[in-house]
């Protein structure tokens, strides 16, 4: 089916970018950074853009966040107020010796303390980590592991898990715990750390405190990222990134400070951070935080009643929405005048449906973890193609590219590359150089040396310079937005007394994109059951995450393996697509 381009005419808006190929054209990031705040000796702050810059500004005594917790009981903070807290959290850092550089973890639902220990961590200059609530033991261990975190800021409920892993980290020296009534001790803690009270602390700490005097380069945030082969890697962000955590909510976005911005991110993941919290406050306007679950009926009287303005969710949710049009009928959304998706795949019928029904295009738009902001977009002021994801930002130059690193001819498909240096990209893989080399693609082309960066995506561009995805090149699962590494998968699996070997790899699903699928070889002794399955899955999810579990299982004698022992995902995958699983010859087992 073709899908009619939909025609920017059509917006409802006055973008803040009126011209997106003018701007292409005329742009250079330097004149962007003068709508970043510098302080006078050329140094930086992000967390200081984000809050204190409206300092003595009417959007002071603005809310900035309306949080809307399980319960949908409400809380709202202004400006003034965050700026207030994240500096008693900031001072609660310094009185408990955390230096600048020194990594602080948040292991938090959705909830104000996250924002604010968040923001307060950059304020200092110590890096701040962020790990879903729905992380197991495994999980956990691993990041705060590799990352030699000093400080875990936590909740009662959460501390149990944390207990479970906390003598295997030495570098952990400080746990503060939210929801602790004054100063009584906690039960089943034991070992040296004697969990502090995140309340105590903030209320002895002073209101002010002047923010970190920063390089661009200086680490802001880290986030744990699968990659192909091993252990989740940490990306290390800088304070510079704020240019373009700025810009590109600004115009891709569309943020205004007159919005009421709901982005549905969790900031566990990148989006949650740069566009739940960093760019969206940037750009001083309101923010919804909702810290309950998925539900249809809840989020759709959450944007009547709040007469959300601007909406940036997932192609998950959105087709999860679309199976339920009932709902939608019971609400008003006319408030809604933006809408914007990312994380995989957006399928031009959910764009039609957007239009059909909330009479808005879907603005899809592209990037990862590793680029630090979006870089390919849907802009307000140009067409849609549905199904596409749109044209680089500004500022970047993105090409489809061959094993060479020569651009390919429009329409061609290739790995999906970016021009090596842009002020948001990731600054070092933790510990790991190689890792971080590995990204980068030197090539001898027509124009001389190029530099890529590579996103470890296939994709095409079309005689229009719109791009294309096509799918991962690596094994990689994104599962319902989330990226999930195979390898993680398997270790914990293979973690379980009747697992010998395991194979997982993404299935495609019509809802999530793709779920997880293991292939299970059983140790002498165990027989395959429903019953094995089902405890294997609640095994997963308590070492790994909710969200990081083999929704579907399979039990096999052999796996597909190489010579060297290696279990072969491709084909595991191409034989339950059903293709041809090629020259299997050089394999070992089958
Ligand atoms: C991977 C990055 C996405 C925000 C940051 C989280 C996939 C992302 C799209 C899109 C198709 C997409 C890619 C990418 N992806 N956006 N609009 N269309 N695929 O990013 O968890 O680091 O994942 O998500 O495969 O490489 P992340």
């Amino acid at each position: 089916m073709n899908y009619p381009t939909i025609k920017k005419s059509e917006h409802k808006i006055t973008p803040n970018l009126p011209d997106y190929e003018e701007a292409y054209s005329n742009f250079d990031w330097e004149e962007m950074k003068k709508e970043i705040h510098y302080f006078e000796d050329g140094t930086l702050n992000a967390a200081y853009n984000a809050l204190d810059k409206h300092k003595g500004t009417e959007t002071e005594n603005k809310t900035a966040l309306i949080f809307i917790d399980t319960n949908n009981k409400e809380q709202t903070f202004n400006y003034g107020d965050l700026i207030k807290q994240t500096n008693q959290f900031a001072n609660t850092l310094k009185s408990l010796e955390i230096k600048k550089g020194d990594r602080v973890f948040m292991f938090l639902p959705r909830i104000p303390e996250l924002y604010i220990s968040f923001l307060g961590t950059l304020k200092l200059g110590a890096i701040a980590g962020n790990l879903f609530a729905a992380f197991g033991k495994e999980a956990l261990e691993d990041r705060l592991k590799d990352s030699k975190a000093k400080v875990l800021i936590t909740t009662s409920e959460l501390l149990e898990r944390v207990n479970e892993v906390k003598d295997q980290l030495p570098h952990l020296k400080k746990i503060i715990v939210t929801d602790a009534a004054g100063s009584t001790p906690f039960k089943g803690t034991g070992g040296s750390i004697e969990p502090l009270s995140y309340h105590n602390l903030m209320s002895k700490a002073s209101e002010e405190f002047e923010c970190a005097h920063l390089d661009e380069d200086s680490p802001s945030y880290m986030l744990y990222t699968s990659g192909t082969t091993g252990k989740p890697k940490g990306v290390i962000h800088a304070h510079g990134d704020i240019v373009q955590q700025h810009l590109t909510s600004k115009w891709i976005l569309d943020i205004k400070p007159e919005d009421i911005y709901w982005c549905t991110a969790d900031p566990g993941w990148v989006t949650g951070v740069v566009y739940g919290i960093i760019g969206p406050w940037s750009n001083g306007t309101t923010q919804i935080v909702h810290g309950g679950r998925f539900d249809p009926d809840t989020w759709y009287s959450i944007i009547e009643k709040h007469k959300v303005s601007i909406w940036y969710t997932a192609p998950t949710a959105i087709r999860m929405l679309m199976t339920k049009p009932e709902i939608l009928e019971k609400y008003d959304m006319s408030s809604i005048r933006y809408m914007a998706s990312v994380g995989e795949p957006l399928n031009p019928e959910a764009i039609v449906w957007g239009k059909k029904h909330l009479n808005l295009p879907i603005h899809d738009n592209y990037w990862q973890t590793e680029t630090g902001s979006i870089v390919i977009a849907n802009y307000p002021s140009m067409d849609i193609k549905p199904g596409s994801m749109g044209k680089p930002f500004p500022g970047i130059e993105a090409a489809i590219i061959d094993p060479k690193g020569i651009e390919l001819e429009p329409e061609q498909e290739g790995d999906i590359a970016l021009k090596s240096i842009w002020p948001s990209r990731m600054k070092m893989i933790w510990g790991n150089e190689e890792k971080f080399k590995s990204y980068f693609r030197e090539a001898k082309g027509p124009q001389g040396i190029q530099h890529w960066y590579l996103t470890g995506d296939k994709g095409k561009k079309d005689t229009d310079g719109y791009f294309w995805f096509i799918g991962r090149d690596d094994d990689v699962i994104k599962t319902a937005g989330e990226r999930v590494g195979p390898f993680e998968v398997e270790s914990a699996l293979v973690a379980h007394p009747a697992i010998a070997e395991a194979g997982v790899i993404g299935k495609p699903d019509e809802m999530r994109g793709a779920i997880i699928k293991a292939f299970i070889k059983l140790n002498p002794g165990f027989e395959g059951s429903d019953t094995l399955k089902e405890e294997i899955q609640q095994f997963t999810k308590k070492q790994l995450a909710g969200h990081a579990y083999p929704r579907e299982i399979e039990f096999r004698e052999k796996l597909p393996k190489t010579r060297s022992g290696k279990i072969m995902r491709r084909v595991l995958k191409q034989e339950e697509l059903g293709e041809d699983v090629g020259d299997i010859s050089t394999m070992e087992e089958y």
